[in-house]
């Protein structure tokens, strides 16, 4: 399913998009564990169609605070020993296989995309807000996964935390990780979590007397 052409600056565009299926998908949407992923992950194209999607976000004064960084191929098993040297600092006391259980963490699934947050600390942009945008954009990478077919997870354990970890990725000191996507297939489908009900969070502002 091919992405429509992308809007020219200026282009009308439709103020809604009224979409019985895209309704289906964001009120059944289930996150797939990373341990039932399997082959295949989204192509390169479709995988520059998913960030093309996630950078379509809202962004107060359109600070861009964030950008990817994708492990696919060799790349999963090639960060596998900072995994491993990241771990063993934090757990000296930790058994070789742990160490290796942890060192295999981007072996579990075809594709991760590591969303980094990127602020621009000076702006007058709240740190805040632009956290916010982060976050909408792992979102709106997690939809585009599942419309296009895949399954997807978003997760940050331990190694979003890990110094190590985060310098072999090449994080500035004022980058965090937002999430890392996994991408795949779905081994077997999820079953429906416990939610909350909305509706236990609403109330309605009324003025004071
Ligand atoms: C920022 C962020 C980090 C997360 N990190 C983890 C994680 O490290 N481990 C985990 O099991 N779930 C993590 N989750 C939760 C899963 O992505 C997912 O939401 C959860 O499995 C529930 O599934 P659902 O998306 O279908 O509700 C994280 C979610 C967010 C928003």
């Amino acid at each position: 399913m091919p992405l429509p052409e992308k809007p020219q600056l200026g282009d009308p565009l439709a103020a809604a998009h009224p979409s019985e299926e895209t309704l289906r998908l964001l009120a059944l949407r289930r996150s797939t564990t990373v341990k039932t992923m399997i082959e295949p992950g989204p192509s390169p194209e479709q995988l520059a169609e998913i960030m093309e999607i996630g950078a379509r976000v809202p962004d107060h004064r359109r600070v861009c605070p964030y950008r990817f960084v994708v492990f696919d191929g060799d790349a999963r098993a090639e960060i596998g020993p900072v995994f491993r040297e990241g771990f063993m600092q934090d757990n000296p006391d930790a058994s070789d296989a742990e160490a290796t259980l942890e060192s295999q963490r981007f072996m579990r699934a075809p594709v991760i995309i590591a969303v980094v947050f990127s602020p621009q600390t000076e702006h007058r942009t709240p740190i805040w807000e632009q956290t916010l945008t982060a976050g909408a954009v792992c979102q709106n990478m997690l939809i585009a996964a599942n419309a296009m077919g895949f399954a997807a997870q978003w997760l940050t354990e331990w190694y979003a935390y890990n110094r190590h970890v985060l310098n072999a990725m090449g994080l500035e000191p004022h980058e965090q990780i937002a999430g890392f996507l996994y991408f795949g297939t779905a081994e077997e489908d999820p079953k429906e979590r416990p939610r909350v009900e909305a509706a236990s969070l609403v109330s309605h502002w009324q003025k004071a007397d």
